[in-house]
């Protein structure tokens, strides 16, 4: 083997064995490639054997590029080790990637979350936009121009948790006059219902109005099994020409029945009073689980009331400045939670509160 002989086989063994080094995809394969390039039948081997044939003067040059060689491929061999055990089962720590993990669990979303959202794509799909108030509300749009003068009756219906300001409250609570603007100053509260984020809409908007507007709303209730001091509601309200009690109906049923996925739900409207409709109507359907024979959800009466109703009376309109004599409008509220119990027959309206994982997870 003369010299030139002995380096080109170096060159082209160290491509080679760059090669297989690179190449080999687990530890067996990565030591076989070490004896293969760098063991005793190696390139490397063969030509350090050759070096005694050559001529003394050429020795040198021979010796210094097996050296080479032996370097750069031991180095890419280490390497390759390396990389390889960072990447198998048990690397880092101590690690025992094959051990069962604690796993992580899913979560989802709140019952009342899911139905809300469900409410709110039906209502989306009859033509409505979902609409939001604040949940401290002021006094104009929770009561008074929703036709509930100060003192009236009307404002015991709905135990009100009033807030105190502070010095900081809000300068201008955004509502008009000066006299609305000091007794808004005087009485924030918890809204009582969502029935205020019609009065905002209507503030902002030109009819034609058609708002669904879900939400939390406050009473001062002692908690019991059907009552809480905080839960929530879905308003409905639409304001057009020429909307009549049947407009309200057919909405109600649509979507009645389509909540239930029922199309034998009926409706059952019954005379009530609220300062805010005129004609105002409780708002009942057939039992979805007896249909109407009665049953232990329907207190065997064959019948749910889901909440309250009925076409917008003309002071509401006349507080927002909108002609009464050109717009009409229907509304209606109902309570989100009565809506989960009813369909799963739920009966503690505390379990929607009380956070207990056992309890959210069924559904
Ligand atoms: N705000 C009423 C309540 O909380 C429910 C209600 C009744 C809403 C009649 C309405 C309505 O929009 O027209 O009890």
């Amino acid at each position: 083997m003369t010299l030139t002989e002995a380096l080109r086989t170096l060159v082209e063994a160290e491509a080679a064995a760059l090669g297989a080094v690179a190449a080999a995809a687990d530890a067996a394969a990565l030591d076989a490639a070490e004896r293969d390039w760098l063991g005793k039948r190696s390139p490397a081997v063969v030509v350090t054997e050759a070096i005694k044939g050559l001529a003394p003067d050429e020795r040198p040059q021979a010796g210094q590029a097996v050296g080479a060689y032996r370097g750069r491929i031991g180095d890419a061999v280490a390497a390759r080790r390396t990389e390889l055990a960072d990447r198998s089962p048990g690397a880092g720590a101590g690690i025992d990637l094959t051990l069962g993990g604690h796993g992580r669990r899913r979560g989802h979303l709140h019952l009342v979350t899911q139905i809300r959202r469900e409410l709110e794509d039906i209502f989306v799909g009859l033509g409505y936009r979902v609409a939001e108030g604040p949940e401290v509300e002021d006094d104009w749009h929770n009561f008074e121009a929703l036709n509930i003068p100060p003192a009236h009756p009307a404002r015991s219906m709905q135990d009100t948790i009033y807030v105190a300001l502070g010095a900081d409250g809000p300068e201008d609570p955004g509502a008009g006059t000066e006299h609305i603007a000091e007794h808004i100053a005087e009485h924030m509260m918890l809204r009582t219902h969502t029935s205020p984020v019609q009065i905002r809409t209507m503030e902002t908007q030109a009819p034609p109005i058609y708002v669904v507007a879900p939400g939390r709303t406050y009473r001062n209730e002692t908690l019991d099994a059907r009552h809480s001091p905080a839960f929530h509601q879905m308003e409905c309200l639409a304001v057009d020409r020429g909307l009549t009690m049947a407009d309200l109906f057919g909405t109600i049923e649509a979507f009645a029945r389509r909540l239930f996925d029922d199309d034998s739900v009926r409706t059952r409207f019954r005379s009530d009073f609220f300062p805010y409709t005129e004609p105002s109507a409780e708002l009942a359907v057939s039992c979805v689980f007896c249909r109407g024979d009665g049953c232990r959800v329907c207190s065997h009466t064959g019948w749910i009331e889901l909440g309250g109703c009925g076409m917008v009376d003309p002071n509401v309109f006349r507080a927002v400045g909108i002609d009464p004599e050109e717009w009409q409008g229907f509304a209606f509220g109902f309570g989100l939670e009565r809506i989960a119990m009813i369909r799963y027959g739920i009966n503690e309206i505390r379990t929607f509160f009380d956070n207990d994982l056992r309890f959210l997870e069924q559904y």
